[in-house]
């Protein structure tokens, strides 16, 4: 089967700076993954790169079997993003923003509005017909951004921090869209530091460091993993959660001490 997404030695650098080194990484179809790393770690580069919004400095991106230096537009067509930045267009209405992206997506003005429709309403964003984007609520605009990212049906969502800022009824509302999709054969790559959220969701797991993959797997892989370099794990015999396995391999203390340091002035 052909994997949704490889890189092969993909590297970001900016001057003198790496902030992706090397990443090997196979996303097969159909899986729910989940990019995990500290801050600064390079999962938004890493994303960029992955939809064709960053050069990488080096390496190859496979999109659904397409390279995606050689194919940009097809591959555009296969996927869908919500980036870091959202990128919306503030002096337009949700609708009309939604109009824009479905167009430009080539489908016809039926199925555009159609679909226009379904979105603002399943995102609650029905009621705000005159509001230009400019002046939605965060929120509002994460939720406009991710109604955008699969107006065309993609095969593959790319999300960068899907539920920050979006309150408990909208990421309900999204969870179940995703699964959705999930079930219907998507694939889907997002960031998140919620990691309750991931841990639910997610079938497999990387995780970045300071520009290196240090983890892929599923996550009985990565729990198998720590607990086999922790024998003593966290002394109950406890099922090590996703919060617990993130901070034993990005150099936390498995046993979840808190940092011992506190601010000199606020002690
Ligand atoms: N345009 C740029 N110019 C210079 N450095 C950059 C640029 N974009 C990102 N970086 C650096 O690359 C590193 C990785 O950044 P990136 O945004 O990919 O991190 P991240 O893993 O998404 O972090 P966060 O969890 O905070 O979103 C950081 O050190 C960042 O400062
Ligand atoms: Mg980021």
């Amino acid at each position: 089967m052909v994997p949704a997404v490889t890189t092969t030695g993909l590297t970001r650098r900016f001057g003198e700076f790496t902030a992706v080194q090397d990443v090997n990484l196979t996303v097969a179809p159909g899986q729910f993954f989940g990019f995990l790393g500290p801050n600064g770690a390079g999962k938004s580069t890493t994303i960029k790169m992955l939809t064709g919004l960053l050069a990488p400095t080096s390496g190859s991106i496979q999109i659904l079997g397409l390279d995606a230096a050689t194919n940009p537009i097809e591959v555009k067509r296969q996927i869908g993003v919500v980036p870091e930045g959202l990128a919306l267009f503030g002096r337009l209405t949700a609708a009309e923003y939604l109009h824009f992206v479905g167009r430009m997506y080539g489908l016809d003005a039926a199925t555009t509005a159609a679909r226009t429709t379904e979105l603002l309403d399943f995102m609650s964003l029905a009621g705000e017909t005159k509001k230009l984007i400019t002046d939605f609520s965060h929120g509002m605009q994460k939720k406009l951004a991710l109604a955008a990212a699969v107006i065309h049906g993609p095969r593959i969502l790319f999300l960068d921090e899907p539920f920050e800022g979006v309150d408990a009824i909208a990421s309900g509302t999204l969870k179940a869209m995703l699964q959705g999709m999930i079930a219907r054969g998507a694939t889907i790559f997002l960031t998140s530091h919620v990691l309750e959220i991931v841990e639910r969701l997610c079938t497999h797991i990387a995780i970045i460091d300071r520009g290196h993959l240090i983890a892929n797997g599923s996550l009985e892989e990565l729990r198998a993993g720590v607990q086999a370099r922790n024998p003593e794990g966290n002394g109950n015999n406890q099922i090590l959660t996703l919060e617990q396995i993130f901070l034993s391999i990005v150099g936390g203390d498995p046993a979840i001490a808190p940092p011992e340091q506190e601010l000199s002035w606020l002690g």
